[in-house]
């Protein structure tokens, strides 16, 4: 905290070398340290800013993912920082507790630098704590963020970004905070954990190995309004979830990843990487638990989702590299949306492709998934969302930040080669 209050941060992009496997050196990036950066924690009405610093030998960007805050201080495309440049963007928090996260966004590359380790988690808190009394809130102890990126390193143990699927890189492991088959020692009887799929293309269904319910108590942009038991949480590209896990003193339990379903052809699940089950995490409790309180009955007040509020619909079809047919460029601006205006955003995949809708600037809800009321995992406030074929998502956006020309904000696909193959556009909000 500097004298003027403001929380300063500073985190310095920079290549290295991680050890996933014993004995070599993996060729790998990170903020601070050799892969994946550190999480940055601010409360809302509390004034930011981070000195980002470019030590990488090429150009990159830093976009904070979910954040309400003015275009200027997004670190989308335009907001290139040069190698060896250095950039401060600050801004106020103005929004609900949550999990959101950061990574670069530099056009036609963003796949790369992340796939190398550059994300990290920016958890925002209420002014009175972290979310809702009741929810288990040590950091590191019974509240822990937890990054999912799947790798696949090539003989020599270098990342493989040649090996390619329709919607990218796909790994044959999944690291969690940089390490495979991981465990996380508990002591308390609830964990709440943080997940973030900083994945370039890879859609989890998070869940408990013995098939025991997960408590879903919050989405990206926010507690829900009650905790929800779910058997598994669905993740694309950028999603996150806040689980809550209860243990038993002793106890060792598997968090994997089950074949997500992504309402595709059934025989195409294995080509998207959504055939088997892929192992996460092992929890293990402490011959004795700290025990956690009740778990509250509600945790945050969130309000119905009112389409009737909305001011104007617009449609976005995805389809191969595009939207709405259009590829992007960086000149022109695709939208304009008068700042605080609320509108229908109508979202449709028109091919067999999943990708993940996410908006820039703004929190959203989802109206309806195909028509019908979204699941508990899509009730509360959302700024990505998977997109299934030929299933219009009807989504509710109110625009509080503005942007303009210069750096307008982004809407694109999140699986990140599509990003990268252009399905991207900007809007303005004034
Ligand atoms: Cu997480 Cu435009 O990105
Ligand atoms: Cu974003
Ligand atoms: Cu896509």
């Amino acid at each position: 905290i500097d004298p003027d209050g403001v929380r300063v941060f500073r985190l310095r992009a920079r290549a290295g070398t991680t050890e996933f496997r014993p004995g070599v050196a993996t060729p790998t990036c990170g903020y601070e340290g050799a892969y994946l950066g550190p999480t940055l924690r601010a409360r809302r009405g509390e004034t930011v800013r981070v000195e980002v610093v470019n030590e990488l030998l090429q150009d990159t960007t830093l976009h904070w993912h979910g954040m309400e805050l003015p275009g200027a201080a997004d670190g989308g495309p335009h907001a290139l920082i040069p190698s060896g440049g250095s950039s401060w963007p600050t801004w106020t928090v103005a929004q609900p507790a949550a999990t959101l996260w950061y990574h670069p966004h530099p056009h036609g590359a963003t796949t790369a630098q992340v796939l190398r380790g550059l994300a990290g988690a920016f958890l925002v808190d209420d002014p009175d704590g972290r979310g809702s009394p009741g929810l288990p809130d040590e950091y590191g102890v019974d509240d822990v963020p937890l990054l999912l990126q799947d790798q696949r390193l090539t003989a020599d143990g270098r990342i493989d970004e040649e090996t390619r699927t329709a919607i990218g890189p796909l790994g044959d492991v999944v690291l969690v905070n940089g390490v495979a088959g991981g465990c996380l020692p508990v002591t308390t009887t609830r964990v709440r954990l943080r997940v973030v799929n900083a994945s370039p293309a890879r859609v989890y269904a998070l869940a408990a190995a013995d098939g025991r319910d997960l408590v879903l108590v919050g989405t990206d942009g926010g507690l829900l309004a009650a905790p929800v038991p779910v058997r598994s949480v669905r993740l694309s590209p950028g999603e996150r979830a806040e689980v809550v896990v209860a243990l038993t003193p002793g106890e060792r339990l598997g968090l994997v990843s089950l074949p997500p379903d992504l309402g595709l052809l059934p025989q195409l699940a294995g080509t998207y990487g959504a055939a088997g089950t892929l192992p996460l995490l092992e929890l293990r409790a402490a011959a004795e638990l700290r025990p956690s309180p009740d778990l509250p009955a509600t945790t945050a007040v969130v309000p119905p989702a009112d389409a009737a509020s909305a001011g104007g619909e617009r449609r976005f079809e995805l389809s191969a590299g595009r939207i709405n047919g259009r590829t992007p460029d960086p000149g022109r601006i695709d939208l304009r949306v008068p700042l605080g205006a609320t509108e229908v955003w109508t979202v449709t995949s028109a091919h067999e492709q999943p990708h993940s809708f996410h908006p820039h600037g703004v929190r959203f809800r989802v109206l309806s998934v195909g028509g019908a009321a979204p699941p508990p995992e899509l009730a509360g406030w959302k700024d990505t969302v998977y997109v299934p074929p030929r299933t219009p998502l009807r989504l509710l956006v109110r625009f509080d930040q503005p942007a303009d020309e210069r750096t307008p904000f982004m809407y694109h696909c999140h699986v990140l080669w599509h990003e990268d193959q252009g399905m991207m556009g900007q809007f303005v909000v004034d």
